[in-house]
């Protein structure tokens, strides 16, 4: 009964499902089974990336999930759009019933509630640009500071513009925000920091280039605090986008779901409860965007004097968004990039480094299959959370 069931279940899916004249795999068109494995493998972002390779910028990757590989899509999925909000997919990370975050929530209205109490992460950093600097702060005395005005510290603090009372009253409440936030920003700017390391001795051009830059602006360790010194260092800055673009922390698709009424995308209706996404790992694989797509090029972020280079980069910066855009868009974008230049600039002032000779953990290689072959390319894991091995490095205190 059940059998025929599951075979009548594919034979819908496949011939008379809204998506039906979608392309894709057979498989992956009749059931969820290749989708599920990949995820299982930890490869699925590579699998995503190779379908596209093969139908082209739209593909159907579960019976009812539709994915996108361009630049326009992106803001139809992910920008404000009444008919678009995020898929069950997100209720995965609640623990019991009433664990609600802002991280797991799929209610429009409650999702941006919980987001505007969680405003805390905008107070460490003051300013609406993500490339506009706070006022100085040493992170290594100010979080422990008498105050202790650390992350929990925002949130024990935070007021319910509503209500004007405290906004985490409760003890579980206050946990299972605490808990979201550090899932949100430990293993995302974990992942960026090493693959940027891995680039950086891969490359010696680069990492001497971004050597040259920290070690000029900087006359010791201790003067690397937030402010204006530290951003002015623009080809730091442009290697941990160029990281981004390579080595996305969040490399498959953020899913969203479309609501009753159905949603235009990129000049094709699809219907209510259609799943859709982009995934990170191949839009920055994007040959008509970047060209030499496998090449850690930091100069491509970064503007010149000749106007039409400006454009192409300003073009280029338009349509890179990796802290998503939108409602949902990473509400820790400015305290990550913070994070990541102040460690990589410490790093990379007081030390010289290099790949440990015989070791070659975390890059692609022949034997690993399509999309995973070459050689100086981060390689890793999507669990959800990535998993990671390497790079090995060895430090050496600079020699000044
Ligand atoms: C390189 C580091 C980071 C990257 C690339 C990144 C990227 C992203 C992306 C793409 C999203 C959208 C997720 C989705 O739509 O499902 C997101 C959401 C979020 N991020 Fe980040 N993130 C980073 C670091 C951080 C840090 C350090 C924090 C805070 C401590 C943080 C807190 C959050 C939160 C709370 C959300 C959920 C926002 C919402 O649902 O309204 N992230 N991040």
């Amino acid at each position: 009964m059940h059998q025929r069931r599951r075979i009548t279940v594919r034979y819908y899916n496949l011939f008379f499902h809204p998506l039906a004249k979608t392309p894709g795999p057979l498989l992956a068109r009749m059931s969820t089974i290749p989708s599920f494995y990949h995820a299982c493998k930890g490869d699925r972002h590579v699998w995503i990336w190779q379908k596209f390779q093969i139908y082209g910028d739209t593909f159907r990757a579960t019976p009812n999930q539709v994915l996108f590989n361009n630049t326009r899509t992106y803001a139809d999925i992910h920008g404000y759009r009444a008919e678009i909000a995020c898929s069950s997919f997100y209720t995965a990370w609640k623990r019991d019933k009433d664990d609600d975050t802002m991280i797991n929530v799929t209610d429009t209205a409650l999702h941006m509630r919980k987001r505007k109490l969680v405003q805390l992460i905008e107070l460490l950093c003051e300013g609406s640009d993500p490339d506009t600097w706070s006022a100085s702060r040493n992170m290594a005395t100010w979080a422990v500071s008498s105050s202790r005005e650390d992350m929990l510290q925002f949130l024990l603090n935070a007021i319910d513009p509503e209500t004007k009372q405290p906004a985490f009253s409760k003890r579980n409440e206050l946990e299972a925000e605490t808990r979201s936030l550090l899932l949100a920003g430990t293993d995302t700017s974990s992942l960026t920091i090493t693959a940027l390391f891995f680039y950086l001795s891969q490359y010696p051009r680069v990492l001497a280039k971004a050597t040259a830059e920290v070690r000029s602006v900087f006359s010791s360790a201790d003067e690397i605090v937030l402010g204006t010194a530290l951003s002015s260092c623009k080809y730091l800055r442009a290697c941990i986008d160029e990281t981004l673009r390579m080595s996305h922390p969040a490399p498959s698709e953020l899913p969203r779901q479309i609501l009753a009424g159905g949603a235009e995308i990129d000049g094709h209706t699809y219907p209510a409860r259609t799943e859709v996404g982009c995934a990170a790992w191949s839009m920055g694989r994007d040959e008509s965007m970047y060209g030499d797509v496998n090449k850690y090029r930091p100069e491509r972020w970064i503007p010149s004097a000749d106007p039409d280079w400006e454009a192409e980069v300003r073009a280029l910066k338009k349509s890179f968004h990796p802290f998503s855009m939108g409602r949902m868009n990473c509400t820790g974008q400015r305290l990550a990039v913070l994070e990541l230049m102040l460690v990589s600039a410490r790093t990379i002032w007081a030390t010289d480094f290099r790949l440990a000779p015989g070791f070659s953990n975390g890059e692609g290689s022949p034997g690993m299959g399509w999309g995973q072959r070459l050689r100086g390319v981060y390689v890793y894991k999507d669990a959800y959370l990535t998993l990671k091995d390497g790079p090995v490095l060895q430090f050496k205190p600079r020699a000044l």
